[in-house]
């Protein structure tokens, strides 16, 4: 058996929760494979709306255990929160909820050391989502860090002690003291909570799940265009999102990888700072922002909107060996009586089939338009009878991509999608 892998041809917020909870009934095991609590993953279904940080996508599926795996940073602050609400809504997870032993933890200073980096960066800050995640995995490669498996082992206090000196000494303690012992105290009873679920050696883990023919499905975080390295660097997140994730974030080997499912909006949307070259400013950007609810789920931030960049899109399926496509939010276009796609970009006279290293908003998109649908699609069901417009233009994305586009999203809902 192999694992299946879903993650961001974007700049994220692609809906990847909902994809993940669509498809998990056909998966024994559904698991994070990198980031942190910067992913903000909606899933809408029985008319209540969750937002999930940490916690894989899995989860409202009793049978399908999910696991937090190795290349993840976790903060058990925001963990605890998490599964609070959680047990609120009368959902416990200590059965179906495991954790990788080699999972790094973000300390409560890497979030005051992100905040004054930031600062300092001025008008170049990248907009972080200020959850301590640049700062960590800087840490983590610098082999300064504590894992999770750490939490049980006898100097783990002392561990902690050692390297929350050596962030305090960066940074204005007289400024931070108060917040920092406030976010500690919430942070240790985050450790407590974490006590009470299963700590598993993830590479083991999911090598004997494959070797027992389990379906596993790995959920990326954020999108390509994040990547540290082949993202829109530097205004980018700071783990690896694109499939190669999956092999050093979970311990699998490259040739168990199967179908890897990329998803996209029918459109495009960045939160924080970074070059756009279809970011629009005009009427049609708000009417996405407005039909689209753009606003980030975690922060509320505006979503930057633009038309769909097919360059962009064909890079981000290369860099992944996308073998299917996942296009969610064409319901968004139904608003629109024509829109555009964007599919080369000139800069200097020279036309770019490609992303050059200099990816900056002096490239200009080259469009094509599209005719619109203008009618509703969210009650549809089935492909054919999806409106000839959109059928032309997912013909359209998959002739250019070679690609095919195997699911459609019609609506924010569970319900709301066509396989096609
Ligand atoms: P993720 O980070 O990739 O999981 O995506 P987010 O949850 O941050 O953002 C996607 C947003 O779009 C959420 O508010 C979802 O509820 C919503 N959504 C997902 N799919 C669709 C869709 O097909 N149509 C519409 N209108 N909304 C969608
Ligand atoms: P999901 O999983 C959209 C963006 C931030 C910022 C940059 C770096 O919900 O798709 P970081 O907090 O990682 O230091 O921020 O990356 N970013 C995201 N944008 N969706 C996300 O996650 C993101 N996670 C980080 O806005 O520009
Ligand atoms: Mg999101």
């Amino acid at each position: 058996m192999k694992i299946d892998v879903l993650l961001g041809l974007q700049w994220g917020d692609e809906g990847k929760g909902k994809i993940v909870d669509v498809l998990t009934p056909k998966y024994d095991i559904v698991a994070r494979f990198q980031g942190g609590p910067n992913a903000g993953h909606t899933l809408i279904f029985n008319n209540k709306k969750f937002v999930l940080h940490l916690i894989p996508s899995g989860i409202f599926r009793e049978k399908t255990i999910n696991v937090i795996g190795n290349g993840v940073v976790l903060d058990p602050a925001i963990f605890l929160d998490e599964i609070t609400k959680l047990e609120e809504s009368d959902i416990h997870l200590e059965k179906n909820l495991y954790i990788a032993n080699k999972a790094h933890l973000i300390l409560p200073t890497h979030r005051f050391l992100d905040a004054a980096n930031e600062k300092k960066k001025g008008k170049l800050k990248i907009c972080s989502k200020l959850k301590g995640i640049g700062p960590t995995y800087t840490y983590k490669i610098g082999r300064d860090l504590i894992r999770i498996g750490d939490i049980s082992t006898e100097n783990f206090i002392e561990k902690y002690e050692t390297l929350k000196k050596l962030h305090t000494d960066k940074l204005d303690i007289k400024e931070i003291e108060a917040d920092l012992a406030a976010y500690e105290k919430r942070w240790f009873k985050g450790i407590e909570k974490l006590k009470e679920f299963k700590f598993i050696d993830g590479e083991q883990f999911f090598n004997d799940a494959l070797a027992q023919n389990k379906k596993i499905l790995a959920e990326g975080a954020q999108g390509t265009l994040l990547d540290i390295d082949y993202g829109t660097y530097p205004y980018v997140t700071s783990s690896s999102t694109t499939a190669a994730g999956v092999c050093s974030g979970l311990g699998v080997a490259p040739n168990k990888i199967g179908e890897v499912f990329g998803i996209f909006k029918a459109y495009i949307t960045r939160v924080g700072s970074g070059p756009f070259p279809t970011e629009l400013f005009d009427q049609d950007g708000e009417n996405l922002q407005k039909h689209g609810n753009e606003y980030g789920s975690t922060t509320g931030r505006e979503r930057r909107c633009g038309w769909l960049d097919l360059v962009a899109l064909k890079y981000a399926i290369d860099i992944n060996g996308v073998t299917q496509l996942v296009m969610t939010k064409a319901d968004v276009l139904s608003y629109f009586k024509t829109f555009k796609t964007s599919s080369s970009y000139t800069k200097n006279g020279k036309i770019f089939d490609y992303l050059p290293f200099e990816f900056n908003n002096d490239l200009i998109p080259n469009y094509n338009e599209n005719k619109g649908w203008e009618i509703d699609i969210s009650e549809k069901v089935k492909y054919d009878e999806f409106p000839k417009e959109l059928k032309d233009y997912i013909l359209k994305i998959e002739d250019f991509t070679k690609v095919p586009i195997s699911i459609v999203s019609t609506g924010a809902d569970r319900k709301n999608i066509v396989f096609k």
